[in-house]
């Protein structure tokens, strides 16, 4: 049977490892030839290197597969065209583009610095519209369109104690996944995001652990998915992927306003928001709750 993706061309960042790695090889199992690219960083995002790029190749090809490494830092202009330029000149298309490269500078927002801001919203942010760029310009003028898909993170719409850049880049790659969606639609090109958990270096890293995960290769069959023919009604949709579990996020919505004719005064609000409008709590703390309840009773009776 031929695969989800036979003939098209597809680009992974971020491919060398983790996530990224499962999509890639996923994504020539399913019969798409493959650009993968990874700067082939640390977790901070020090000490580049083309092998794990390579590697991966190396494995798409020892199983049958086309692939073809890049080693580009993805923040950079010249990294997104050099991408799609690839594709285009090797394969004579690019179907599809999938921005999976991350990293991790984590710090009380008191304590960042302007370069552990700058290296995390780089990275994601300006790694996912550097290829986002590069890609629909050459897909809107295609036959087929093509297919962009995002990775955010549940910490990009909850937020987080100590990686308020790396929240702020997850939750700025979905407004720009949404206005891709909006602006591409015409020109047949869908755009969604995977907010994803998955055991790899990065997982090992979030303070506490997560409270569900699974694997790099469950997250790669809904990457394959919306690459597909068969997803190309599906755009400006968020999913979480974890083992067996795929869920939708809402699309944020107004819940509940006060209107009056002309402008409110702060004396107003101050009489009438709290119990007419309110708050919609922040999820984040009642879980926090929960984990230092938890943490509290295990004090009083540790475990023997
Ligand atoms: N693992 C999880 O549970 C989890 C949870 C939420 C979101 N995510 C997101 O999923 C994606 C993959 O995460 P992972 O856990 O596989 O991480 P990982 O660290 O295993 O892999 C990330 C890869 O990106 C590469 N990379 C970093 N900077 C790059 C750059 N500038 N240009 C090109 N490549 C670069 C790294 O070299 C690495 O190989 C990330 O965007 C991450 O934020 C992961």
């Amino acid at each position: 049977m031929p695969g989800m993706l036979e003939n098209k061309v597809i680009a992974v960042t971020g491919a060398g490892r983790g996530i990224g790695r499962a999509v890639a090889l996923a994504c020539a199992d399913a019969g798409a030839s493959v650009i993968v690219n990874d700067f082939g960083v640390s977790m901070d995002g020090s000490e580049p290197s083309s092998e794990v790029a390579d590697a991966v190749v190396k494995e798409i090809e020892a199983a049958g597969g086309t692939a073809i490494a890049l080693a580009d830092d993805i923040s950079t202009m010249d990294a997104g065209e050099r991408l799609v330029r690839t594709a285009v000149d090797k394969f004579g298309r690019i179907d599809g583009v999938v921005t999976v490269a991350g990293i991790l500078r984590e710090r009380m927002l008191f304590n960042m610095s302007e370069e552990e801001w700058d290296g995390v919203v780089q990275t994601h942010l300006k790694g996912t519209f550097t290829v986002f760029k590069a890609a629909s310009a050459v897909m809107r003028k295609q036959e087929g369109g093509g297919s962009l898909v995002a990775f955010t993170s549940g910490v990009g719409m909850w937020g987080s104690i100590a990686q308020a850049n790396y929240a702020a880049a997850k939750a700025g790659i979905v407004g720009l996944m949404r206005s891709a969606a909006l602006g591409l639609e015409r020109y047949g090109v869908n755009a969604n995001a995977i907010a994803p958990v998955a055991s790899t270096r990065m997982q090992a890293n979030v303070p506490g652990g997560t409270a569900e995960t699974g694997e790099p290769e469950d997250i790669a069959p809904m990457v394959v998915f919306l690459l597909s023919d068969a997803a190309r009604s599906i755009t400006g949709q968020t999913y979480t992927v974890v083992g067996g579990r795929v869920a939708l996020w809402s699309q944020p919505r107004e819940i509940k306003e006060i209107s009056k004719d002309g402008r409110w005064t702060p004396e107003e609000l101050a009489q009438r928001l709290p119990d007419e409008v309110g708050i919609d709590r922040l999820p984040m703390l009642d879980y926090i709750e929960e984990m230092k309840a938890k943490a509290a009773a295990e004090q009083t009776s540790p475990a023997s």
